[in-house]
């Protein structure tokens, strides 16, 4: 039977978490009960080792490939990056053909990451996406958050430069460093800001050294995380930025099927029976989704606040006329 100071050592362990040392004295004392002719007993504590053996394995290597879950950034880098956990699908987004296709090979490819590593693959994961304004850009990179159950850390570019004027080579260092320490899907937004700067009255000296320190660490970045640029304004960017990521997905006004998938979308909860999907769409034309799902929220609410949940073709139309009256003046 155990010995005393066995029993101590047991307890010992378990205190301090020592996993391999707690495994080795019960061994021992199995060994030891065999020897005095316990060998049921014996047999019984090498089973119970066993099986603890290959429990606590098969929670370390699923807790390893969990997301780490990051309440808040502490310290320098809450300053630099936000953080949250969204849910969104890539089916609540209405995407062209080939851009489904794309994001779709992502998700497949990050899902699979582990079989592509081991045979010496690496899974895409630094992508560009480029498009006007509202074509869902930045829904994307919360789309593939919520399909790949990550964080989503948002880092607004603009604001770093002129916060950390001087010195945001030094900061984006530290974002890069929490790149590669947290898994997750890191949107560096409005990316344009690095080129759009230059030469408008900013320190040129100083975004150069951003551009090219950014691109120093998104080459030299070989962690597990999603980097996501996205940019307004592709014109803008240096042509050295492309080369460093591995896929460039562009992002263009919706095309009529589109456009009549964001407003049902929309809608779903009215009564649409009587409206002239034609006639509605004509007036989205040329609207990016977003401004197409603000004219549906319009024209619903609109309805709604009339005491009706039919939503008729008149109100629908003049929501999305306004939206195009806005836009030209904001132009
Ligand atoms: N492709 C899309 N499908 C569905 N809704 C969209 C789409 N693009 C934009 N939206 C709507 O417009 C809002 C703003 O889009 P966003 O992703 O911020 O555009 P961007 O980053 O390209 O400027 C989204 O939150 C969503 O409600
Ligand atoms: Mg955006």
């Amino acid at each position: 039977m155990a010995k005393a100071d066995q029993i101590k050592a047991l307890i010992r362990c378990h205190a301090e978490g020592d996993d391999a040392r707690f495994y080795a004295v019960a061994m021992q004392v199995a060994a030891q009960a065999a020897r005095s002719g316990h060998g049921n007993f014996a047999q019984e504590l090498r089973e119970l080792v066993d099986k603890a053996k290959a429990q606590s394995k098969a929670d370390t290597s699923a807790q390893s490939s969990r997301p780490v879950p990051l309440a808040q950034p502490r310290g320098e880098l809450a300053g630099l990056l936000t953080v949250s956990y969204p849910k969104t699908r890539l089916t609540d987004m209405a995407l062209n053909e080939p851009l489904d296709k794309q994001l779709d090979r992502v998700i497949l490819e990050q899902r699979q990451r582990e079989r592509l590593l081991s045979h010496g693959f690496s899974p895409v994961r630094k992508l560009l996406l480029i498009g006007p304004p509202g074509t869902g850009k930045t829904m994307t990179a919360s789309a593939l958050a919520g399909e790949l159950g990550l964080p989503l850390f948002t880092i607004q570019l603009d604001g770093l430069i002129t916060k950390f004027m001087g010195e945001t080579a030094a900061k984006l260092r530290v974002v890069f460093e929490a790149l590669a320490a947290t898994r997750g899907v890191y949107l560096f937004d409005e990316f344009d800001a690095l080129g759009s700067q230059r030469g408008m009255g900013n320190d040129v000296g100083e975004i150069r050294r951003v551009l090219n320190s950014f691109l120093q660490f998104l080459e030299l970045d070989k962690s597990d995380s999603l980097v996501v640029g996205a940019t307004n304004h592709v014109d803008l960017l240096d042509l050295a930025l492309f080369r460093r990521f591995d896929a460039v997905l562009e992002y263009g006004l919706p095309t009529r099927d589109i456009a009549l998938e964001v407003v049902k979308a929309r809608l779903a909860l009215l009564d649409t029976s009587t409206v002239d999907w034609e006639a509605a769409i004509s007036s989205a034309m040329g609207l990016s989704h977003a401004e197409i799902a603000r004219a549906c929220e319009q024209a619903a609410k609109d309805a709604l606040l009339n005491d009706t949940t039919v939503l008729e073709t008149k109100g629908l139309v003049a929501a999305l006329d306004e939206r195009r009256t806005m836009r030209r003046k904001t132009i």
